[in-house]
Parts: C-alpha cells; structure tokens; sequence
C-alpha cells in the first residue's frame, strides 16, 4: 500500500510514502532499500522542527531501552526523541539491575518488555542480538549496537549528515580509519554505503584490524571500489569524508595487544590539513585521543553535530515505525532445539552459542573470494566448512 501521510501537527505536510516502515525492526541496514532510506531522510528534515518543542505525535506510546552495554548518545537520543515525540520511557542502562543479574535469559527479557512497550530498543554485547529479539518480539526492535557486527540508528545518522553536508551521498569518497575489524559503526556504515551509487572507500587502518571479510565481499557484490591500506596520508587528498573511529579495547580478547595498538592511528591537524578544503571529518564517538583535541577548531570539525543530527533521525525512525504499528504477539513460537550435534557458529560471541537462548545456528554456504564458506545469518561471520 502506498500512503502519502501527512503529519497531523502544525501543519507540517511529509508527503512520502510511509507505510513500507509501519511496525518495521531496526536491525541492519542490509534489511533497507535506498528509496526506504530516503523517506527516514525526509521524515528527519522534518523532524528538526522538533527537536526542541514536543510536537506530540507518538503521545500514550511507551518506549523500553533495554542497554546492556555503556551508552552516552545511542541511549539518550532514543530517549530524547520518545519525549520529544510525546511518548514515554522505561528500561535500564544496564543490566546489573534488571533480572537478567538473576540469570534470566534475554529471550525472557524480551517477552517480558514487548508486554510493557510498544517498540523495545536493544544494546548488547553479543552479536545477533537484535535479530533474535526481532524474531521473538511482536513489537518492532531497534537495535542499538550488537558487538562489532551492526549499529544501523549510527548508520541512518551518518548517512543522514553526509547527505546534508553534501547534498547526496552519490559518489562521495569515504576514508574509513582505524580499528575497522570491531568497530560496528564502519561495518554499519559499509552496508550502509552499498545503497548508493559511485562511493569510494579508502578503509585505513593497523594491519591486523582490517575489515572483516564478510563486509568486504558485500562491498564487492555491491559495487563500492574500496582500497585497503595502512598510512591515511597515502588516501586523504582525496577524501570527501574522514570518519575516524575508536579503537575498541573492549572487544580484544588479549588486552596486551590492544595495549600495543593503543595511539597506533591519529587524525592530526597537520594531517587533516593535506585534505580537501570542503572535506568533512565524522566520528561516531566517544572519541579517545584519536582525534587531538585541536581538530575541534578546525572547519572540517562535524562530529558533534553529527551525534546532534541522531535525534531528528531516531525521532524520524521512531515515528515512521510505530505510529501505525499494532502489537502482533508472535504466534507459535517453534521451541529451537539446542542440540550439540548440529555445525554450529564458529563465533562464541555469536547468540547462537548462548547455551541458554533457544535458538539453532542458521548457516548459510556462500562464496568468499572462490572458497565456500558458511555464513552465520545471526551474526554474519563466515565459519571455514
Ligand atoms: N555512537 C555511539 O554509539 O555512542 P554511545 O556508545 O555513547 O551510544
């Protein structure tokens, strides 16, 4: 069904077509097209008269945050803009206070809040999280960051800048820098990306936090020319956009080689400078010393407004996806069976490991790079046949 809506608020008239996203999840940007990417687009411009006056719109609606990880902007734009939206707010921001510090599972968490929220926005360690919650949940789940896999309101908000820094996001050359192999902000945005036409990546970063393959081989299949390399001078005179990231010390298993990775890759002013005069620099932040303090001053500086830009965009998500949603209990839900015999995941951190969860690893043959490889449709990670 095609609807052309119109905001019933100050007469402020969207005129796109909405209900492609009625009751839709938040999980990955690889479940959108361009054209649905381009109505959050215009539902966010419009939400930027908003952002500072409640206009009402999603008034009785109740969001749950539900973070089990730390979170500055992810947590508190997606509350700002429930409130924004008239709506209200319940959750923790983390988990050593909800029952789940008791052992319980986090599909019984789920099932719990679907109960209490009309829309459930999920952060947590362990990759595939979001999309697992999805399938139980009969109310849409926003994922707010699943391990180093996908952070797709990041994405809509990176995307969202450039295109309002540019104009479109045809075309534009992405220096990606840093710690490319966990930070779920590049993977997000590389999927991201491969919606648009004519991109260049130049993805920088220490030899052994390269981006993993299963990102790069969906690039290739989507047409984005990207380049590998190590030394950032070697690709900035020609960068559009310098989006550097942190390194996640977190997500290192030996934290003795994150120690040596620690102060291995900085966007200097002297640097920045080599870039074009109208290039842009991002960060999904916090930023730790990989951009100097210095390069706040500069007018290339765009990371602050870029975490600003997330409220228009979560407002404009949170709207297009539940003010027409109805709740849809899941029906049926098949117990899964865990049983020990069957190929599995290869990724401990994959929600498919979790003994507990009552979930069977779904594993796909794909080709990488000529040699057949099993994709985890959870996680997204390749596992050697
Ligand atoms: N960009 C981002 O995800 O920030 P937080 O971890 O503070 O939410």
């Amino acid at each position: 069904m095609q609807a052309i809506f119109y905001l019933g608020w100050s007469g402020y008239r969207l005129g796109v077509s909405v209900a492609a996203l009625v009751g839709r999840d938040l999980v990955s940007l690889l479940d959108f097209d361009r054209r649905e990417l381009e109505t959050i687009f215009r539902t966010a411009d419009k939400m930027q008269h908003f952002t500072r006056k409640c206009g009402g719109q999603l008034k009785n609606y109740v969001m749950a945050t539900i973070f089990f990880e730390p979170s500055t902007r992810t947590r508190l734009s997606f509350e700002t803009s429930m409130h924004r939206l008239g709506g209200s707010v319940i959750g923790f921001a983390e988990p050593g206070v909800s029952s789940v510090a008791k052992g319980e599972t986090l599909a019984d968490t789920i099932r719990m809040v679907e109960s209490y929220a009309d829309v459930i926005v999920l952060r947590h360690k362990i990759e595939g999280s979001a999309k697992f919650a999805a399938e139980i949940a009969g109310v849409p789940v926003l994922n707010g960051g699943d391990g180093s896999q996908h952070h797709p309101s990041q994405t809509l908000t990176d995307l969202y800048t450039i295109r309002k820094e540019f104009g479109e996001i045809d075309g534009r050359k992405i220096l990606l820098l840093g710690d490319l192999q966990h930070t779920r902000s590049a993977s997000s945005l590389a999927y991201g990306l491969g919606h648009y036409k004519g991109i260049t990546m130049f993805l920088v970063s220490p030899q052994n936090l390269r981006m993993r393959p299963e990102i790069t081989d969906y690039l290739d299949n989507s047409g984005v020319k990207y380049v590998e390399g190590e030394d950032p001078a070697n690709f900035i005179s020609q960068a559009d956009v310098i989006y550097v990231t942190r390194l996640q010390k977190e997500r290192f298993q030996d934290q003795k080689q994150a120690e040596a990775l620690k102060g291995s890759y900085t966007l200097t002013r002297d640097l920045l400078e080599r870039s074009p005069k109208d290039a842009i620099v991002l960060h999904h932040l916090p930023r730790i010393e990989e951009i100097p303090l210095e390069v706040d001053y500069t007018s290339k500086a765009r990371y602050f407004q870029q975490a600003a830009n997330g409220v228009p965009v979560r407002m404009a998500f949170l709207y297009l996806s539940i003010y027409h949603s109805k709740y849809h209990p899941v029906k049926n839900l098949e117990p899964r069976s865990t049983t020990s015999e069957m190929r599995r995941c290869a990724n401990s951190n994959c929600i498919s490991n979790q003994p507990r969860e009552p979930i069977t690893p779904a594993l796909k043959e794909v080709t990488s790079k000529g040699e057949h490889v099993l994709q985890c449709q959870y996680c997204g990670r390749y596992t050697k046949e």
